[in-house]
């Protein structure tokens, strides 16, 4: 393995390492939200372990309400007196009734708990232009006008400030069912009055495609500037890692040969990332549009005896890899990836948090998080790891590696896929003075799990590393994943 720490190759910005929140089975209510008068321990309503737990590994932004929930979201049902919000039926996930108990000032305190940005999901599906400008208006205006009035009265008298305003979601599907071109023209006519308010200065999301449908990242970029300038900030591509979309399994169910077969699919993301980019760069060559993975993760079956439409889903040391080799992925695009949100954060698919009651567990992919946090910020520096292929046909290669170094701390983090063998590694760190060397790793069979009986059955654990001339070796054991920091 060669690493060059003058070889700088982007800056990697701390929304890499972000996170989605949608209303959708027990993500926000008893997972995030468990209202004021709760025994569980909360801040008006928010659990404290849950805003502990995202502190820990430095969650940077949180997108909400949805997904496909915020094609259906209005955000006026969502404000006032808890009593008297209106209730709706949650059509896309269970239909179960929505008390819209969480809304607009509960998730901004959230994320002012968490310390993390907001990234707000507009409605563009089912929803008005006049509601979306209202809604900016509402969040974040200091002055006089029927919206600041309205969120005084509700106790808020200072505007929030917001950055990332989503105009629709997956509107090539339950956003909509728009084509490219249609769902074009809805992108500009909605951005166009969403305005910045009181200094706070939006930056515009525009629905990009669903996995390989290069057709659309196409037209939108054909279609977003404007004379002189561009209308989005970024286009947001969303691909999950799903084994088979008509026989997915459990997550705690599968072979040796499953297991490759998805990581061939999560490796996937590195092609699709390098050729949605390619036709970006033929439009912007100078990166003003960003490219945000906005919805990313693993989707399996529910698990057994729960709500189907509640996508909850275990977590093995199986979804601890997909993570690291995702997020190794995007730190490597990180010139044009400025954003990925992993879905979701609690008790939906690929979760980071899983809770029951008042009991709370971190995953294994939690953990992976916890292993990855130095990067945020950083810049992503050159790492070449000589390969071996792990299964015929399919492309599993055994290390999956990114390094970037920020503050004279230069960080290394590294998977073992395979399932058998150890990896020795030996490493050369050009131009990169260390004195010392600290690691950590996540490792397990490859179904282990947390579960609430045993909830750190998985955990991080010191892993011994040496650096000496130059020259850095480590032992990975098999289905690891690993940080080693220098110094
Ligand atoms: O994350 C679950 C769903 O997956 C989201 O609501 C939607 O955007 C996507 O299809």
């Amino acid at each position: 393995m060669l690493i060059n720490a003058e070889d700088r190759i982007s800056h990697i910005q701390p929304e890499i390492y972000g996170h989605f929140s949608e209303h959708l089975g027990r993500c926000i209510y008893g997972g995030i939200y468990v209202g004021e008068d709760s025994p569980i321990p909360n801040i008006h309503g928010i659990r404290k372990d849950i805003v502990e737990a995202f502190k820990n590994i430095r969650l940077p932004v949180l997108r909400w309400p949805g997904g496909c929930f915020a094609d259906e979201y209005h955000w006026k049902d969502g404000i006032g007196e808890k009593s008297s919000r209106k209730k709706m039926v949650n059509t896309n996930w269970g239909g179960v009734v929505e008390d819209n108990s969480f809304g607009t000032h509960e998730f901004m305190e959230l994320c002012e708990l968490v310390g993390c940005e907001p990234y707000i999901a507009g409605n563009v599906g089912s929803g008005t232009v006049r509601e979306l400008s209202e809604w900016v208006e509402y969040m974040t205006f200091d002055g006089v006008s029927p919206m600041a009035e309205l969120r005084r009265q509700n106790g808020r008298e200072k505007p929030w400030r917001f950055k990332y305003l989503g105009i629709g979601n997956e509107n090539w599907g339950c956003g909509g069912n728009m084509s490219p071109e249609y769902y074009s023209g809805q992108y500009r006519q909605f951005r166009s009055f969403c305005k910045n308010y009181s200094g706070n200065e939006l930056y515009y999301v525009a629905c990009g495609p669903s996995g390989a449908d290069f057709n659309w990242t196409e037209v939108m970029m054909k279609t977003l500037k404007t004379p002189g300038w561009w209308t989005a900030n970024a286009i947001s591509l969303h691909f999950y890692t799903v084994p088979e979309w008509n026989n997915k399994g459990l997550a705690t169910e599968f072979t040796e040969e499953d297991y490759y077969t998805l990581l061939n699919l999560n490796n996937y993301t590195d092609e699709l990332l390098t050729r949605h980019t390619e036709i970006m760069n033929r439009y912007d060559p100078e990166g003003n549009v960003a490219l945000f993975v906005d919805e990313w993760g693993t989707w399996y079956d529910v698990e057994p005896g729960t709500n189907p439409g509640f996508l909850y889903q275990q977590n093995t040391m199986r979804d601890a890899m997909v993570a690291a080799i995702s997020l190794n992925i995007f730190n490597r695009h990180s010139k044009r990836v400025k954003m990925a949100n992993i879905a979701q954060a609690v008790n939906v698919l690929q979760a980071l948090i899983l809770t029951e009651g008042e009991k709370m567990l971190k995953t294994p992919t939690y953990h992976v998080f916890d292993l990855y946090k130095e990067h945020q910020d950083g810049d992503c520096i050159y790492c070449y790891s000589q390969n071996e292929n792990l299964a015929e046909g399919k492309n599993v290669p055994m290390l999956s590696t990114s390094a970037s170094v920020k503050n004279g701390v230069l960080t290394l983090t590294a998977a073992n896929c395979s399932l058998k063998d150890e990896a020795k590694i030996t490493c050369d760190v050009c131009n990169f003075e260390a004195s010392s060397v600290s690691a950590r790793v996540l490792t397990g069979e490859v179904h282990a799990h947390n579960t609430f009986e045993a909830p750190e059955a998985v955990g991080i654990t010191g892993l011994k590393a040496e650096i000496s001339g130059g020259k850095l070796t480590f032992t990975l054991p098999a289905c690891a994943v690993a940080e080693i920091s220098l110094k």
